[in-house]
């Protein structure tokens, strides 16, 4: 059986990979929805539309658990698809409570998709963790694009980030949070523009380790190494090496 791991495009890859890493004797099986990403610009009942489509794809191919490696799909979606299906379904939480837990009197910046920002999910679990009010929340929508059009030219990626921070004092800040799975792979830009000791957190690890906590003590699927299979909007896509560019991406 495999582990399904979906996303509205490429972002969710940064979760696959560091599910690779903790998990390789396992096969695992990708959906980024090209046809229709992005979604956190878009209707809510229309993503939510293209999630339950991705999800019965996942029930079709009797997946052993599903990632949804997407944190606007999870905080649209993630208590329906619970209650419709009978398998394991792990979201994605932007990492709030580790930045809360260490900020020490100084802010901390949540970023995200507008869908993300405007969700319920997203402030009752601010409400919950920041009793002193320290977290601001942020839409970045344009790194989705720049991810999904494979642009990581760190002048025109820079730019974008100081243009989008220019209201902050980020000194006053001690950790930004990347609440949308396609911005980990600008770790390093957001490392540029950010004053020193200003961390970056994500919450991929974290999810992971909840696939993990999951999947139990059970062997693992393969002696050797597990392998990918890519679906493109539920079709099957043996274009791996548009996928695996992202894969090698260091960030
Ligand atoms: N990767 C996504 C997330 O984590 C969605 C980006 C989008 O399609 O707008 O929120």
């Amino acid at each position: 059986m495999s582990i399904g791991v979906f996303d509205s495009g490429i972002g969710g890859l940064t979760v696959l990979k560091e599910a690779i890493r903790q998990l390789p004797h396992e096969n695992y099986l990708y959906y980024a929805d090209t046809r229709h990403v992005p979604y956190g610009t878009k209707p809510k009942d229309e993503v939510k539309g293209y999630i339950y489509n991705a999800a019965e794809f996942f029930a079709g191919q009797g997946v052993e658990a599903l990632v949804i490696a997407c944190n606007t799909a999870t905080s649209i979606a993630i208590n329906d698809l619970r209650e419709r299906y009978g398998f394991p379904i792990i979201g994605m939480e932007p990492a709030v409570k580790p930045a809360v837990e260490k900020a020490d009197d100084r802010r901390v910046l949540v970023l995200a998709t507008p869908i993300t920002v405007k969700e319920k999910k997203l402030h009752d679990l601010v409400e919950r963790l920041d009793s002193e009010q320290t977290v601001d929340l942020h839409a970045l929508p344009g790194l989705v694009e720049y991810a999904e059009k494979f642009i990581f030219d760190e002048n025109i990626i820079t730019q974008y980030l100081m243009n989008e921070f220019s209201r902050y004092d980020l000194s006053r800040y001690s950790s930004v949070v990347l609440g949308c799975t396609h911005f980990v792979f600008y770790k390093r830009h957001f490392k540029m523009v950010l004053p020193q000791g200003v961390d970056v957190i994500d919450g991929n690890l974290g999810t992971v380790n909840r696939l993990k906590t999951m999947l139990g003590n059970r062997e693992p699927a393969y002696d050797g190494n597990g392998c990918v299979t890519f679906y493109c909007s539920g079709e099957k896509d043996t274009d791996d090496g548009k996928y695996r560019r992202y894969l090698e991406l260091e960030y």
